[in-house]
Formats: C-alpha cells, sequence, structure tokens
C-alpha cells in the first residue's frame, strides 16, 4: 500500500517523540516505530539531563566541560548553542509534565557525573528517561495530529534511485521521498511518502557483545542513509560506559549510572584496591574513555573478569533513596549495594558519531533529518560528555522541526515512487545462520574494535566482517524479510563504517584509542 504524510518519523525515543510533538502544529505526521513506542535507550536513562540552573555554575563552565571531554573535536558553535539553550528546553519539558527530583529547599536537585566540574544533572530518581519517555508518549497519544505504527520497521530509504535514476555517492542533489516500511506482524511492506522524513533511530550498541542498549540499537538508520549515499562521521567514537552490572548471560547489560560515583561511590580491584589515582587526578570522576580505558585495563593486568564498584561507606539510606531502581535490581540477584560492592565491566553504550548533520539537524540528503543519537551535530566530539545526549536530543529535535515547517509548503509528495518489490524473495530464511552471523559480528567487533585498538586487530576485524557482509547480502536478496535479518544488514554496514573510519584515524584521541598510534597529533 502506498501511504502519503507530511512527516514521516522513524524511531519513537526522546528525539522522535519530540519532533513530532513540535511538527503536528502545521503537519500531518506519522511516527514509525519497530517495537513498543517506549522501546528505545531513552527508557533506561538513569543518570539525567544536563543543564546549568545554579548560581554556582554557569554556560562557560558547561561548554569548557563540554569542549574538554571531546578532545578538540567539538564544534565550539555548535557546543555554545545547545548549552545556552538548555535551561530552556528543561523549562518546557516540565510544562509538558516531566518531573525531576528537588531537595528539601524545593529546588531542582542537580547531580554530578564524570567530567563535569559543577552539580548540573536533573534527575528523576535513576530512571530519568523512563519519565521522559513516558511522559512524551502520553503527549504524542493524545495528538490528533500524530499517527503511530508500532512493530513497523523502515527499511529504506526512498531516493532518486528508486526512480531508477544514477545516484553518484556524495551527490549533492540526493533528496528523500519517505521510505520502505516493513509491517513485522503481516510481513508486508508499504511504501510511506513523506515531505519530509525524520530519521531518530538511536544507536549502534549491539554492534558488540556487552552492551547497555536495548534490542532495538541496531544502527537502522545510519546503515539506511549510508545505503542512501549520505554523509557519515565520526564512527570510530563508541563509548563505552565504565560500569554495567557483571551478570554473565544478561542482554543489554545492566547500566551502573555514573551518578552513583558523583556520589561518592569508587572503583576498586578484585582484591579491594582503589586504583583510579594512578590514571588520572579527577580519580573515579574522569571522563568516561579515561575511567573505560582504565578498568579494561586493571583486567587484562591481574586477569580478572570485572572490578568492583563500593558504595558501602556511603549513607546507606540516601543511596537507596536515591538510586531505588538500581537498588532493586542488585537485590534479585543478590547483591545488597549496602554492604556489598558492585560487580563491574565496561559495556558499549553510545554512538558519538552517525549522519553528519547541521545546526538544523538537516542531513546531507535533501529533505532527511537527522536527530539524536544516530546523528553526527559536533556537540560530542572526540568523546560525550556524561548526560549532554538527552539534552542534544531534545534541543535539535527543536530545530528540526522549526526548520522543517519552514520549508513544508515547498516539497510535493514523489508519487512516481514504485512499491517495494517481492521479486525472488519468498525463501524463508534459516534463522539460525541469521542469528549465527549476528553472533560472529559482535565477537569481532567486541574483540577486534572495542576500547582498545591496534591496525592488525582492526585489519583483521575488517576481513572477517567481508565474510559475513557476502553471506548477508546473498541471504537479503532471496530471503522473505524479518526485522533479524533487517537488523543484521544494518549492524554489518555500520560495522564497516566503524573498521573504515577506525583505520582512517592515524592517532589516539578521545574513545578512539590506538597502541599503534598512541599520540594525539597536532590540530
Ligand atoms: P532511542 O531512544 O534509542 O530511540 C530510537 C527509536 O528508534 C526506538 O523507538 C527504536 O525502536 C526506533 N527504531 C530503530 N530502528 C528502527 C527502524 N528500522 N524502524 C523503526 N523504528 C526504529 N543519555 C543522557 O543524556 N543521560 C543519561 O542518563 C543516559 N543514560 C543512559 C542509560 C542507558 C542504559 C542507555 C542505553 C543510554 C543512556 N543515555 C543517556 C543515552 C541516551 O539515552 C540516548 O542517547 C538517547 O535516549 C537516544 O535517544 P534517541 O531518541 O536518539 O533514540
Ligand atoms: C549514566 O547514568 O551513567 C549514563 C549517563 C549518560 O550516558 O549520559
Amino acid at each position: 500500500m502506498k501511504y502519503k504524510v507530511d512527516f514521516l518519523v522513524i524511531g519513537s525515543g526522546l528525539a522522535g517523540l519530540q519532533f513530532a510533538l513540535k511538527a503536528s502544529r502545521k503537519g500531518k505526521v506519522l511516527i514509525v516505530t519497530k517495537a513498543g513506542i517506549d522501546e528505545g535507550s531513552t527508557k533506561y536513562a538513569q543518570g539525567g539531563i544536563a543543564a546549568v540552573l545554579s548560581d554556582e555554575d554557569s554556560f562557560q563552565k558547561h561548554i569548557e566541560d563540554t569542549l574538554i571531554s571531546g578532545d578538540g573535536l567539538c564544534n565550539r558553535a555548535v557546543v555554545e548553542m545547545v548549552v545556552r539553550e538548555a535551561p530552556d528546553k528543561i523549562r518546557e519539558l516540565i510544562k509538558m509534565g516531566v518531573e525531576f527530583d528537588k531537595n528539601s529547599r524545593g529546588e531542582l536537585d542537580l547531580s554530578r557525573e564524570g567530567g563535569h566540574s559543577e552539580h548540573r544533572i536533573l534527575h528523576h530518581k535513576d530512571i530519568t528517561g523512563q519519565n521522559i519517555e513516558v511522559t512524551l508518549a502520553k503527549r504524542v497519544r493524545e495528538n490528533k495530529n500524530i499517527e503511530v505504527w508500532e512493530q513497523t520497521f523502515a527499511i529504506d530509504l526512498l531516493t532518486q534511485h528508486h526512480l531508477g535514476r544514477l545516484v553518484k555517492r556524495w551527490h549533492t542533489d540526493i533528496a528523500c521521498y519517505g521510505a520502505y516500511i516493513l509491517n513485522l506482524q503481516s510481513c508486508e511492506v508499504d511504501t510511506v511518502l513523506a515531505k519530509i522524513t525524520v530519521v531518530a533511530t538511536g544507536g549502534v550498541g549491539n554492534l558488540y557483545q556487552t552492551t547497555t542498549n536495548p534490542l532495538v540499537a541496531t544502527g537502522d538508520g545510519i546503515a539506511m542513509v549510508y545505503r542512501a549515499k549520505g554523509i557519515i562521521e565520526n564512527m570510530e567514537f563508541v563509548q563505552f560506559h565504565p560500569t554495567s552490572l557483571y551478570h554473565p548471560g544478561e542482554r543489554p547489560s545492566f547500566l551502573i549510572t555514573e551518578a552513583l560515583r558523583g556520589f561518592g561511590a569508587v572503583l576498586r580491584t578484585a582484591d579491594g584496591k582503589k586504583f583510579m589515582h594512578k590514571y588520572d587526578e579527577r580519580g573515579c570522576l574522569a571522563p568516561r574513555d579515561i575511567v573505560a580505558r582504565a578498568i579494561d585495563n586493571e583486567m587484562k593486568i591481574r586477569g580478572d573478569d570485572y572490578v568492583y564498584l563500593d558504595a558501602t561507606r556511603l549513607d546507606a539510606k540516601e543511596l537507596v533513596s536515591r538510586f531505588p531502581n538500581i537498588h532493586n535490581k542488585c537485590l534479585s540477584i543478590g547483591i545488597d549495594m549496602r554492604k556489598d560492592m558492585l560487580p563491574v565491566i565496561p559495556a558499549a553504550h553510545y554512538l558519538c558519531g552517525g549522519v553528519r548533520v547541521d545546526k538544523n539537524s538537516r542531513s546531507s540528503i535533501h529533505r532527511l533529518y537527522a536527530i539524536g543519537e544516530t546523528s553526527s551535530t559536533g556537540l560530542h566530539g572526540a568523546n560525550r560528555l556524561a548526560s549532554n545526549s538527552l539534552l542534544e536530543a531534545v534541543v535539535f529535535a527543536d530545530h528540526a522541526a522549526e526548520d522543517a515547517l519552514a520549508h513544508l509548503e515547498e516539497y510535493s509528495w514523489q508519487e512516481d515512487i514504485p512499491e517495494w518489490d517481492y521479486e525472488g524473495t519468498s525463501h524463508p530464511e534459516e534463522m539460525i545462520l541469521v542469528t549465527q552471523s549476528y553472533k560472529e559480528l559482535q565477537m569481532i567487533m567486541s574483540n577486534y574494535v572495542g576500547i582498545v585498538r591496534s591496525n592488525l586487530r582492526l585489519q583483521r576485524a575488517l576481513t572477517r566482517l567481508g565474510i559475513i557482509y557476502n553471506e548477508t547480502e546473498a541471504l537479503y536478496k532471496k530471503s522473505v524479510l524479518s526485522r533479524k535479518l533487517c537488523e543484521l544488514r544494518n549492524l554489518i554496514n555500520v560495522g564497516y563504517l566503524v573498521i573504515k573510519m577506525a583505520q582512517a584515524r592515524h592517532e589516539s584521541r578521545g574513545l578512539h584509542y590506538n597502541i599503534d598510534y598512541p599520540e594525539k597529533n597536532e590540530q
């Protein structure tokens, strides 16, 4: 079937929902999302959202902290824009019904995380993301101009290519006319024609064996834009969160928020020794790349499977009241954080790069915006500062919506786009082939393209990936489509981009560390 909408939004995390709410003022919006509306990284965000809201703090300090963390690759103008707009965005979220904790004086309670020189993280206990996601999803459900299709999977963007026209790579005249959308229940593919399309599909954590990201984070938007010949950048900067709960067999890994370290918890090796002071004078609150590499190093030196995060010396009552979600999770596996140290390991957490966009979140493809974790805005540079990501999603979703509304009238639907061609795709795929390749891919990325890289490991990863790529493309061409097969294909595209961009960077900077180029290049 063919459908026509003003705005097609792919993804229903903070970025997608915020855009939809804003754009619905002047147009009809369709949100497609591959699981339930609230499933995505947003729902799992614990620590909170950063903004300058206290007298001790200043825009300048938040800007500097972000630039320092980004290790020379942030776009200063973007950092300034986001930091200065943050307080207003927080007030808007509160107006929409989002709740942030207050202290005993009735003021917003601000916590602190790694790399921040001040307390500036607004939070809702340790379930900030859930509160944001549920509140915005409710607003979307109430909105008559927004339709939501759950369990629907965007397969590919529609461009001139689908009209049989040749499009050269990085061609500046590419335009997006919507997307092919797979209904995961009927297995039929609909053609959604849109005047403006927005990719808000989140991150890529499932490239790795250990990740904090939910199962939906498979880089679909980035892979789609790449296949449509849009510009992708900074993919080598994959952020590993230092502290996910070590609990073998559990996927995704449960996050232990950095705010717990901000609250006073300290890292120790298995024999109880503190070690972070050996790596950075900021100790346990050094930026994430430094803490994750330090943990990785200690585990390798000692042959341990994890290190400990020790909160046992903190006030037990305050601890449980501030971190109830973590406390309950740990109790469920027999760990009482008031008395027991928490076993933790680094886990793939966030992608700093993605679809290159400008200040209004426009991609290099006309009529196509990218927002949230899928985009590369210039805010994070080589390493994202904690709790700057929800902020980025909300700021850029607003900019994108304003820009899109200003240009909507210029576009019409591209009626000539053909419907999905089912020709030759009748074989039921063998699921075992897909799941096996998925595991192989995660093994390759974890072993060779993880926290510490080398030229040899990257080359080995590329060679191994090539085999899975060829096998999967062959399978894709003849199989009945499934979510798993499409996700595998997307992850392979995204893994390729991570490896190639890691190989192209002949230095170590931020989250990218290559033992063959341990120094940072002069800029
Ligand atoms: P998401 O919220 O991930 O939403 C992506 C959406 O796209 C989902 O609805 C998904 O189903 C949909 N989708 C994907 N592919 C397709 C497809 N092919 N077709 C249709 N739909 C698709 N950041 C902070 O700033 N502060 C924090 O405290 C914080 N804590 C975090 C804790 C955890 C455990 C995790 C995983 C991340 C955390 N982050 C935090 C990062 C932050 O949550 C994310 O970067 C942010 O929520 C991303 O929002 P998004 O809207 O871009 O994507
Ligand atoms: C955390 O709570 O530690 C995660 C914060 C983030 O990813 O920004």
